[in-house]
């Protein structure tokens, strides 16, 4: 039976791709702050899963979770936990931001070290980026820069780790309908419907590409697709623009 554990699965994307995870029979490790959520997933999961709860902003919390994967052995290590917080720049408290830099890069960073450090052939890493790691987000600066980041990080460990066996994989969800966007003080119908995919539908496509173990960055969704390749015909200033007038972090601003 193959392992696998997942960050920030208490709710959203995390809990989707566990419950498809689950139904291919994985054991899974679920990770997040709430121990009371986790508790009630592990109970709708049923069976072999366990949980771990930690803060990964936090060092202790960080700690927890790379010592459990310095004594247990993965198949598959999903870095999805993450946060942000929609507004201007300096209306945004700075520790908070820091604090999603620290759970959105330096988190991804020491969990990856920690688990491919024991990784065997046939083993994958996932880490969640976002479709804003290939915009800028004027209202979200910190949180789309953390995500370019994951993008890159994730490229460069796919092409070290192949010749191991070992897959990496940059995944980039567009706007779902998960909580994050109320936690960073917007809400997802303040995206047009038809830009806003399900949980459901990311966890689907983040397991085919797991399965399919080729491309180092993956977009999700056609639309999200599309409108990237769009982007291309812009110049970097006017695809800017484009962002900051759609952003929900500037709305009203
Ligand atoms: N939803 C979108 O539109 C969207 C689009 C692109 C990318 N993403 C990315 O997808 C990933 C998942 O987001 P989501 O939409 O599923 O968000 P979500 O519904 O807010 O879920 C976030 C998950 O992460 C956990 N978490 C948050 N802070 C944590 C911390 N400090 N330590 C440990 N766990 C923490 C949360 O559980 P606890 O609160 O219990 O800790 C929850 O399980 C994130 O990396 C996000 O940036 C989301």
């Amino acid at each position: 039976m193959k392992k696998a554990i997942i960050t920030g699965a208490s709710g959203g994307i995390g809990l989707a791709v566990a419950r498809r995870l689950a139904e291919q029979n994985y054991a899974l490790t679920l990770v997040a702050r709430n121990e009371e959520k986790l508790k009630e997933v592990l109970l709708d999961l049923g069976g072999k899963h366990q949980m771990l709860v930690a803060d990964l902003s936090e060092h202790d919390g960080l700690a927890i979770l790379i010592d459990h994967l310095a004594s247990n052995n993965y198949d598959v290590l999903i870095n999805n936990a993450g946060n942000g917080t929609y507004g201007e720049f300096l209306n945004i408290n700075l520790e908070n931001q820091i604090s999603t830099m620290r759970l959105n890069m330096d988190a991804v960073v020491a969990l990856s070290f920690a688990f491919l450090k024991k990784a065997t052939p046939g083993s994958a890493l996932v880490n969640i980026g976002s479709l804003l790691a290939h915009t800028s987000m004027p209202g979200g600066a910190v949180y789309a820069a953390t995500k370019s980041f994951v993008a890159s990080f994730s490229e460069s460990l796919w092409y070290e780790f192949k010749k191991k066996g070992i897959f990496v994989m940059g995944f980039n969800p567009g706007a779902a309908d998960s909580e994050f966007h109320a936690n960073a003080g917007r809400h997802t119908n303040d995206f047009p419907a038809f830009v806003v995919s399900s949980v459901a539908d990311v966890a689907d496509e983040l397991v085919a590409a797991l399965k399919k173990r080729s491309k180092p960055r993956v977009v999700q969704g056609f639309k999200n697709r599309l409108m990237l390749f769009g982007f291309r015909f812009l110049n970097r200033a006017m695809a800017i623009r484009i962002m900051g007038q759609i952003s929900p972090g500037l709305a009203g601003a």
